[in-house]
């Protein structure tokens, strides 16, 4: 009796330094929901497909859009509804699409009850109408954006971006895919019917406490090492299926996660051509069975299901690199498709930047730093994660670029030891190429990317052309546990 009253103690005092392992009650007395959960007590649903935005130019010319970022809820666990944030809907919200050299315009209402902004992630913008965290738009305001879009196609997203905020609202539920299409993916030979053949994927782990509300409470662990949660989201279902026909499938990929790293694969090893990268088309189909995708990377995948049986069943693994593996969804093959078109071989000529075009090499450091010893030992340790020993400050500049300029940003992760952790780096404004990944260029980085997966001990090297609009942007690590806590900075583009 003595000896369990002292080990309770001695858990609580570690569960106050915060050096308490995941999985134990950090949260108070609610429990978490544990992951068999779902598989013992949640039905398999369809996957749910986000509807299309509707275009208020009736006419089609200009894309004009309205939405409105607002509460819900939602019965992931039947019997235990979650308070939910989502964009015109309980949940994310429905998938833009427009087109290169469209006028587009959102009226964008924020009922939420708290500050929010909407960002374009991914997307080569001016900065006043960016949405990063210089663009609050205030519970009960409507902000009202409007540019042309000028860049090729490509599948982005979209999700608020509020200093301090970011983590939490993406986690409730604000995110949305952002397409563009050209004439250039228009004709290109792919599967392109919405829902049907080309099929979006939000993927996103969650954690619940047991009366189903969203775990996102944050000690130092969940800060350091992200939010990582035990069950898994595809498109805001945590068991769907999808029924496609024996043709090919094109998936495109989101890691909407707020930290976690994804390995991506299918139980049955099978090959598929990565097509696409963050910012467009590949020069050529890349055959993987596996990819990686860091929080906020996108990546369009072909699956050719020509030769399946009719009733075969496909899973769709999706392995955490901190975590565990799950059997995120099911696609069950049906009958053949009517067209059996084949992949081309030859997709989109990239306009590669060449590296003698750069007028400037910058130096980029994240670190994670552990800070003086503190008296309550290790749990106490003080860190840091910044990015050239700085953490945000929103009246300071860190970089100016030139307007019309191209830099390369040499990006190092420079985490050591038992403070090692991946991060996710992302620019706005720009689509930059990947040069080398510690000397070297994998075939499916080779696109236009702009978030880009960097390991302990790595340097990635990345080349871009600032065109167009001034102002000014942010960088960060798109890990949103990291990026809230301040590792994040601005480069001002001046003319
Ligand atoms: Cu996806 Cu600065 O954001
Ligand atoms: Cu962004
Ligand atoms: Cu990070």
């Amino acid at each position: 009796m003595k000896r369990r009253t002292v080990l309770k103690s001695s858990l609580a005092a570690l569960v106050l330094a915060g050096a308490a392992p995941y999985g134990l009650s950090l949260f108070g007395r609610e429990p978490l929901l544990s992951k068999a959960h779902a598989s013992n007590r949640v039905p398999i649903t369809p996957l749910p497909i986000p509807p299309l935005l509707e275009n208020l130019d009736k006419s089609g010319k200009t894309a004009r859009f309205a939405m409105e970022a607002q509460r819900g809820v939602m019965d992931f666990f039947p019997g235990k509804p979650t308070s939910t944030f989502g964009y015109n809907g309980n949940f994310l919200g429905p998938t833009i699409r427009v087109r290169n050299g469209q006028r587009f315009s959102m009226s964008a209402k924020n009922s939420l009850g708290q500050t929010t902004t909407l960002h374009w992630h991914g997307l080569h913008v001016p900065a006043q109408w960016d949405g990063g965290p210089r663009q609050p738009i205030a519970d009960g305001s409507t902000w009202k954006p409007e540019f042309t879009i000028r860049q090729e196609a490509a599948t982005l997203w979209y999700h608020p971006h509020a200093m301090g905020l970011t983590g939490e609202q993406v986690y409730n539920g604000l995110a949305g895919l952002f397409y563009i299409e050209d004439e250039f993916s228009d004709s290109l030979d792919i599967p392109k019917n919405y829902g049907v053949d080309d099929i979006p994927l939000v993927i996103q782990d969650r954690r619940f406490f047991s009366n189903g509300q969203f775990a996102y409470t944050q000690n130092m662990h969940d800060v350091m090492n992200g939010v990582i949660g035990n069950h898994m989201l595809v498109n805001g279902a945590l068991r769907p299926s999808l029924s496609v026909h024996a043709g090919l499938l094109r998936l495109r990929l989101l890691n909407g996660s707020n930290s976690s790293i994804y390995r991506i694969a299918f139980k049955d090893q099978r090959t598929f051509k990565v097509i696409a990268s963050d910012g467009g088309f590949l020069e050529h189909p890349v055959a993987m069975n596996s990819i990686v995708l860091s929080a906020g990377e996108r990546a369009e995948i072909i699956l050719d299901l020509g030769g399946a049986a009719v009733e075969e069943e496909l899973i769709l693994l999706v392995d955490q690199m901190k975590g565990s593996r799950f059997e995120a969804m099911r696609i069950k093959v049906g009958s053949p498709a009517e067209s059996n078109a084949a992949l081309p071989s030859d997709l989109r000529p990239l306009d590669r930047i060449p590296e003698s075009e750069a007028s400037i090499i910058r130096g980029f450091t994240m670190e994670t730093m552990a800070m003086g010893g503190g008296r309550m030992g290790m749990g106490m340790m003080g860190r840091r994660l910044t990015i050239n020993g700085k953490k945000m400050d929103i009246n300071r500049i860190d970089e100016q670029v030139k307007l019309s300029s191209t830099e390369i940003w040499e990006i190092t992760n420079q985490s050591v030891m038992m403070m090692s952790m991946p991060h996710s780096m992302h620019l706005h404004d720009v689509q930059f190429q990947i040069l080398s990944r510690n000397g070297q260029t994998p075939p499916h980085e080779q696109g236009r990317k702009d978030t880009v997966l960097i390991m302990p001990g790595e340097t990635v090297r990345i080349i871009s052309r600032f065109r167009d609009y001034t102002g000014v942007y942010m960088y960060h690590c798109h890990l949103l546990e990291h990026e809230d806590d301040g590792m994040m900075g601005q480069f001002k583009v001046i003319s």
